[in-house]
């Protein structure tokens, strides 16, 4: 039998992860089978036990499941300590116990440094929310050497307490929607709120953008996003949604999985030819 893998979410329906991993299955020449399973939040310690009990090799998590998945995990790799989530989980056969890791910070950074061709360093960049997608990406941005980046939330307090948790990584702060238009325009904007499952945009202020910011949405949809289409309309130039970034945090999960890191640009293109 191939080896089984699984994305557990709830809904699940949406996910593309079946379909990446079997294009990465494919051109990396491994024997796997990856499924979607919609799994209730309060199933998902049962489901994930019962997964691996039957010989499972990973499971990716996504939402609400993520941050129950840091609990759930054995151990975590250090970045999924510093996020506090869990996107991906391995069965590590030396020791029979259950790893977690959280790919998303890095699959966010490489889809903007390798796929867009953004350089990181030196640039001021936002963050639109303040809930575990901006957890998750904090790290490995700040890592990047950028000169600062800026937290805005509706709900300050959070912002404010994100930016004091990653403090010892980097320069960041947070503040609410209407202090940001204080400065010059950023040179990136990244939308990590759930704003969009609603038909909601998170209120920035116009004066946040100028036509060379750029302007990353993490959600993703068939049409353009709110957000990107909100960015359009202010004369962005460049605005992307976040397909590259689910391309990327599945080749960092795969390469954790089968130790092979599979080529992502093929990947990529057939899934926005699939979107367009
Ligand atoms: P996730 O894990 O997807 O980040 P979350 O932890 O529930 O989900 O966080 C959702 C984020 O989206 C929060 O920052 C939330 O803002 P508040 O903390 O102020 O609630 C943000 N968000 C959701 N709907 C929004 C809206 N209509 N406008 C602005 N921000 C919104």
């Amino acid at each position: 039998m191939s080896d089984q893998y699984a994305v557990f979410g709830h809904p699940v329906d949406h996910s593309w992860s079946p379909f990446i991993h079997g294009l990465f299955a494919k051109q990396t020449g491994q024997d796997m089978s990856y499924r979607k399973q919609d799994v209730a939040p309060a199933d998902l310690a049962q489901r994930v036990n019962a997964f691996f009990t039957m010989g499972g090799r990973g499971l990716n998590l996504t939402a609400p499941h993520k941050s129950m998945g840091a609990v759930i995990a054995d151990e975590l790799t250090p970045r999924a300590e510093t996020a506090n989530a869990v996107n991906t989980l391995a069965w590590q056969k030396d020791s029979s116990r259950v790893l977690g890791d959280n790919t998303d910070g890095v699959g966010l950074v490489r889809d903007l440094r390798d796929n867009i061709g953004l350089q990181l360093a030196d640039k001021r960049i936002l963050v639109c929310g303040a809930g575990g997608a901006t957890r998750g990406v904090l790290a490995p941005l700040l890592a990047e050497q950028v000169q600062e980046v800026v937290i805005a939330n509706r709900n300050v307090g959070r912002a404010q307490l994100l930016a004091e948790t990653f403090r010892s990584h980097g320069s960041v702060r947070g503040c609410g929607y209407e202090d940001v238009a204080a400065g010059p325009p950023f040179d990136l904007i990244v939308n990590a709120t759930s704003a969009g499952l609603r038909g909601e945009l998170p209120q920035l202020l116009p004066t946040v953008l100028d036509p060379e910011t750029i302007c990353y949405d993490m959600s993703y949809s068939k049409s353009q996003t709110l957000f990107c289409d909100w960015a359009i309309a202010r004369g962005c130039r460049e605005v992307y949604q976040g397909w590259g970034l689910l391309v990327e945090q599945a080749a960092e999960s795969f390469l954790l999985w089968r130790g092979v890191r599979p080529e992502t640009a093929p990947v990529l293109a057939v899934l926005l030819d699939h979107n367009s």
